[in-house]
């Protein structure tokens, strides 16, 4: 019988910002160094424990509006051009109501302190001085070059800042910053590989859990990162969680596990994130080098949930979805009985979705091409032929499930400004 999972919010957090890190080598623990250096800051300066847990999370998902690769790299780039992305980041991280607290540090999170000016927003409503913090701690982490030694950069960084002060950053915050900076343990921190423990252990966050309402609605928001990559695929996540969930319906599958399938449709192309855009956009056939890099993506589905507590049967779900009963699909080649009937169902649910939702370059598939790939890959034992049968016994019931969540989310984007 399975419990309800409760999930720990912080571990789940971290686990997006790894997945946001994939996008990227360069930008690797970028998110995790900001919230350390944010929350040192915080700390030097006395500010309470609440305040440098709100900024080790803000920390942690800051640029989670950076999209593109270039958006991401962007951001990386000292004197930054655009902070769109930091809009963007604070309209998906609100769709997500326990951080509504640190929506609007990610929303300022490159307000420049402009002599004083940028203590309000248009004049109308005052700016927490810690959304300064967070834009400070983000500039520090940008001039940080980890090919190099650390203690040999602490000099020149410093100067950077100091030389910022007043115009972009907040005097007093670069006070801080100064002396903070003279204890060599900051830089080894800040550089250090073991950068997720430390920041585990700087936080009571860890021991706050997401009850399965609180992580349907947080692998919503992954959903939406994920699928944020490529116009191509704009509702593909929103799309096979719907479908997942009405097949395990059908299938007979418990309330609970319904609503865990739905969370892993969520999560399934989590991997993805690695993958470039050019790739997941080029409608052509793929080349055996560029099909080597999409088969990492279940790879990297799996890896990076697994390191979450509690998450071990969704993630199953998740990341098997190519698997084939035939033990041909990948990564593991899983084969038979090894495929949990979860895992099946996703996999029937992707292909579903993926041929029948409309993408810019085609149309989807119509009713009776949708039905023949997929009794053809039952055939093949690529996919179970039992829940083959009952997704086309009920597939107007499904189809039309789907194409709303699709359409909903689509809806959603365009009141976020993207067009999709
Ligand atoms: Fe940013
Ligand atoms: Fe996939
Ligand atoms: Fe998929």
């Amino acid at each position: 019988m399975l419990k309800e999972p409760r999930i720990p919010l912080f571990e789940m957090s971290m686990c997006l910002s790894n997945a946001m890190d994939l996008v990227s080598p360069s930008v690797v623990d970028h998110h995790k160094r900001v919230a350390y250096i944010a929350s040192s800051i915080a700390a030097e300066m006395g500010l309470s424990e609440e305040k440098q847990e709100d900024l080790i999370m803000a920390g942690l998902l800051h640029d989670i509006g950076a999209i593109s690769l270039k958006d991401r790299l962007d951001a990386l780039n000292f004197e930054l051009e655009s902070s769109a992305h930091a809009e963007l980041g604070y309209r998906l991280i609100r769709t997500f109501p326990t951080f509504s607290n640190i929506a609007s540090l990610i929303r300022f999170h490159h307000l420049l302190w402009d002599y004083g000016n940028g203590s309000s927003f248009k004049e109308e409503y005052p700016i927490p001085m810690i959304c300064h913090i967070l834009h400070l701690a983000d500039r520090i982490a940008v001039l940080i070059n980890r090919k190099d030694e650390i203690l040999r950069q602490a000099k020149g960084i410093i100067e950077q800042i100091r030389g910022g002060s007043g115009e972009k950053f907040m005097p007093v915050l670069v006070d801080s910053f100064i002396s903070l900076a003279q204890k060599e343990y900051f830089w080894f921190d800040a550089v250090s590989s073991s950068i997720s423990q430390i920041l585990t252990r700087r936080t009571r966050l860890a021991t706050i859990e997401l009850d399965l309402e609180g992580l349907i609605n947080l692998s919503r928001l992954f959903g939406k990162i994920i699928d944020f990559r490529s116009r191509f695929t704009a509702t593909h996540s929103s799309g096979v969680a719907a479908a997942a969930e009405a097949l395990a319906r059908l299938a007979g599958l418990t309330k609970l596990e319904c609503d865990m399938m739905k969370i892993a449709g969520y999560l399934h192309d989590l991997g993805k994130l690695a993958v470039p855009a050019e790739i997941l956009e080029k409608p052509g056939k793929l080349t055996w080098k560029e099909n080597n890099i999409i088969k990492n993506h279940t790879y990297y589905t799996y890896r990076i949930i697994e390191t979450v507590r509690n998450l071990d049967v969704i993630n199953m779900w998740a990341s098997f979805h190519h698997e084939r009963l035939d033990g041909k699909g990948y990564p593991f080649h899983h084969k038979g009985k090894d495929i949990p009937l979860g895992s099946r169902i996703m996999a029937v649910a992707d292909v579903f979705t993926a041929v029948t939702e409309d993408r810019p370059y085609r149309p989807g598939m119509s009713k009776g091409n949708a039905l023949h790939t997929l009794q053809q890959m039952a055939k093949n034992s690529a996919l179970d032929p039992g829940l083959v049968s009952i997704l086309i016994s009920n597939y107007d019931g499904i189809n039309a499930i789907r194409r709303a969540a699709q359409a909903a989310e689509s809806k959603e984007y365009k009141e976020f400004g993207v067009s999709r």
